[in-house]
């Protein structure tokens, strides 16, 4: 995805083109992007043969996903929703692991009744709640247990999870004794330990120290894990500056760390594979002056792209076509609904907008579509994949009859 003679591509693609035939807001795909990035997880972490389960949250559409399998994927999945949606895609079920702090027993039973590889649990009535459900059922299942490691992820405190203050895993005493206690269940195989401390992570080190308590806890709890789930969490590179996760440093320090233990390594990456992948096509419909800034009124809002207005996240802004005419003007780009944070970016450093002008947001393949709704009654953007010189929707804008 670059400029060429001042125009941007998504591949082949004008994405002038895009917007004028699909309309906008859109969010846009880059097949070449996706599986580089597939590619380039796979190469950093080839040593470790990880199983790789992309986080659907992340990005739950099915083309997509059927795309990710091609390459070996298996699937994190959250929800009954997202377990059906990856089955949907072909995913294979001894390839999908499910997380989260409160599956239901329709979740549960569905879960043992598709065969997944794993149920990662996340408290202790969870799971005694798997194990009635497996007795009833006269099966024994494949569980891991999620350790909430006390560790600072060093990013957002928003979605940060591995601190003993955040809801989820499960400390270490109370792991040593659920370890105890499912070695004596006849319905419940210990077969996991899991662990996710936080997403976009920059830095190594969190991830060093995360292993260094799962060394300690390994150790104390006596127990050789078939599986070792190291969760997600890998950050991209949302400014600009170059700064992102050194995947091959963190494969090092695993590297280290496993050569004591005899077990497979899960990943569960959902933003380091689909993050970047993905722009969002959007019309400017009004520019509202005003003494200190105009406002850039987009037809694109928060319902749509939800992380600047739910996390303050800064996703960069660009025009569609350059030109060398500067705003002398701040801008503050914002969407048209009803509520002061629907607003993606303040910058004194735009090139002068028109009404009617196209601009593009960056980075909102991960976390993007899949955190979108309704809000105001706004129909869902389409979503659209550029392979080569091909365009693909993948996602057809809803309806506004559907919706009303
Ligand atoms: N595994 C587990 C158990 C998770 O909770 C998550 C993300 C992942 C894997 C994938 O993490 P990733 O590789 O994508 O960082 N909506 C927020 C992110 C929330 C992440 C929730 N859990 C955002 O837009 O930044």
């Amino acid at each position: 995805m670059k400029y060429r003679n001042n125009n941007f591509f998504i591949e082949n693609i004008k994405a002038e083109k895009i917007a004028k035939k699909y309309g906008t807001p859109s969010y846009c795909y880059s097949y070449s992007k996706l599986k580089n990035n597939i590619l380039n997880f796979k190469k950093n972490f080839k040593i470790l043969n990880p199983l790789i389960c992309f986080a659907v949250k992340s990005n739950p559409n099915l083309y997509l996903l059927k795309e990710i399998k091609k390459f070996g994927l298996g699937a994190d999945v959250v929800s009954i929703g997202e377990l059906m949606r990856a089955l949907k895609a072909g995913i294979k079920p001894k390839k999908i692991v499910f997380s989260g702090v409160g599956k239901t027993e329709e979740e549960i039973r569905y879960a043992i009744n598709k065969k997944i590889l794993l149920i990662n649990t996340e408290s202790e009535s969870e799971i005694k709640e798997i194990e009635k459900i497996s007795k009833s059922m006269s099966k024994t299942i494949d569980i891991g247990i999620r350790l909430n490691p006390n560790t600072d992820a060093k990013t957002l405190s928003q979605i940060s999870t591995g601190k003993k203050e955040n809801k989820f895993g499960i400390d270490e005493k109370q792991f040593l004794n659920l370890v105890k206690y499912i070695k004596n269940s006849k319905n419940l195989n210990l077969k996991c330990l899991s662990v996710h401390i936080g997403s976009q992570i920059l830095n190594h080190k969190p991830y060093e120290k995360m292993l260094k308590v799962l060394e300690r806890v390994i150790k104390k709890s006596n127990f050789q894990f078939e599986f070792i789930d190291l969760g997600g969490g890998m950050g991209i590179d949302y400014d600009g500056s170059n700064q992102k996760l050194n995947l091959k440093k963190y494969s090092n320090a695993i590297q280290k760390f496993i050569k004591n233990h005899n077990s497979k390594i899960i990943f569960e990456p959902g933003r380091s594979i689909i993050g970047d992948t993905g722009i969002m096509l959007s019309k400017v419909n009004y520019i509202k002056k005003s003494s200190r800034k105009d406002f850039i009124i987009l037809d694109a809002a928060m319902n749509d792209l939800m992380r600047p207005a739910l996390y303050n996240a800064k996703h960069r802004i660009l025009p569609l076509n350059k030109t060398k005419q500067k705003s002398k003007k701040n801008y503050e780009f914002v969407g048209p609904i009803c509520e002061s944070t629907d607003k993606f970016l303040n910058t004194n450093k735009f090139q002068k907008l028109n009404e009617k002008d196209y601009i593009i947001i960056c980075d909102v393949g991960a976390y993007g579509m899949s955190l979108s709704s309704n809000y105001n009654m706004r129909p869902k953007a389409s979503e659209i994949l550029v392979n080569g010189s091909k365009i693909k929707i993948i996602s057809k804008r809803q309806k506004l009859k559907d919706l009303i």
